[in-house]
Order: structure tokens, then C-alpha cells, then sequence
């Protein structure tokens, strides 16, 4: 009986852990990105790069490659290390910056910002 008491406690604490775990993980609200709606390079990616220099103030002529600035980004980007249409993901431009991406340490995209980007690339990278 006393086992059985004993048993009986422990499951509901491991029920009570398993119930908090989730409380504990604060993540950024992603907004959907609704497949039907095509992602504009100008008005949506662009400023990602470009206001507040968040990438400009080192990806600009004469800095760091590739140059995001706004006369220079696309044709900067437009080649297959940076852009992987065949597989979105692997593309630099997604990849390098990406939230949990470890190779660049100067600055990431929001969650957010990568997803417009994962999508923009997943719609074809157009200059639109
Ligand atoms: C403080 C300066 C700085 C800022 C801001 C910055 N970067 Fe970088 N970035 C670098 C440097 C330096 C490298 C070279 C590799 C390294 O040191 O990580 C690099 C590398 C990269 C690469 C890989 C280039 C290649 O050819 O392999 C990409 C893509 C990139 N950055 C995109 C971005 C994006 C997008 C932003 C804005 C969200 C950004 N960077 C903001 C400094 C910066």
C-alpha cells in the first residue's frame, strides 16, 4: 500500500513537471506567411538589409560581400551561393544570418525576417 502511495505521488509530479515545461519557452510570435501572397524584393526584403543599416553599415561597396545596399543587392545576391532555389535553406543569404545560424556573429534576422526571406527564396528569389 505504501508503494502504491508512493507510485501515486511521483506520477503526478511527473504530470506536473510535463505541464510547466512549455510555460518556461517564451518564443517570438512568427506571423504566418500566407503561400498565396507573392513576397516583394523592394518593399519587404530590402529593408530587411537596408533601414536602420542593420546590414548596410558593413554590407555596403567597398565593405564585407555582398553589398546590400539598395542599387546593389539583388544583382549581389543573385547567384547560387546565395540564393538556392533548388534548396532554400542551404542559400547564404537564408543561412549565414538565420536566427540559430552560428557562423555569423555580427547580427541576425529576427525570426520574422527569416522567414520572409526562406519564403521569398522558396518563391523563386524574384526582383520584384
Ligand atoms: C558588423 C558588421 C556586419 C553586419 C551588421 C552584418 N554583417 Fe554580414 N558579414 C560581416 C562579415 C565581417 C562577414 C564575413 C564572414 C564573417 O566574419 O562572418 C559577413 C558575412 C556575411 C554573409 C556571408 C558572405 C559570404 O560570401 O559567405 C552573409 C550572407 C551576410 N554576412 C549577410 C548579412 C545580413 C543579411 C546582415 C543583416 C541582417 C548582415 N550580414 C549584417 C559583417 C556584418
Amino acid at each position: 500500500m505504501k508503494k502504491l502511495k508512493i507510485f501515486f505521488l511521483l506520477s503526478l509530479m511527473m504530470i506536473g513537471l510535463g505541464s510547466c515545461i512549455y510555460d518556461w519557452v517564451a518564443e517570438e510570435e512568427v506571423p504566418p506567411i500566407d503561400g498565396g501572397t507573392e513576397i516583394s524584393f523592394s518593399t519587404q526584403i530590402l529593408p530587411i538589409f537596408n533601414s536602420g543599416n542593420n546590414c548596410t553599415s558593413c554590407h555596403k561597396p567597398g565593405r564585407t560581400s555582398p553589398d546590400l545596399t539598395v542599387a546593389n543587392a539583388y544583382s549581389q545576391i543573385n547567384q547560387s551561393k546565395y540564393i538556392n532555389t533548388a534548396n532554400p535553406t542551404e542559400s547564404l543569404i537564408y543561412k549565414v544570418p538565420a536566427p540559430n545560424g552560428t557562423t555569423h556573429r555580427h547580427k541576425t534576422y529576427t525570426a520574422s525576417e527569416a522567414a520572409l526571406i526562406l519564403a521569398w527564396i522558396q518563391q523563386g528569389a524574384k526582383n520584384n
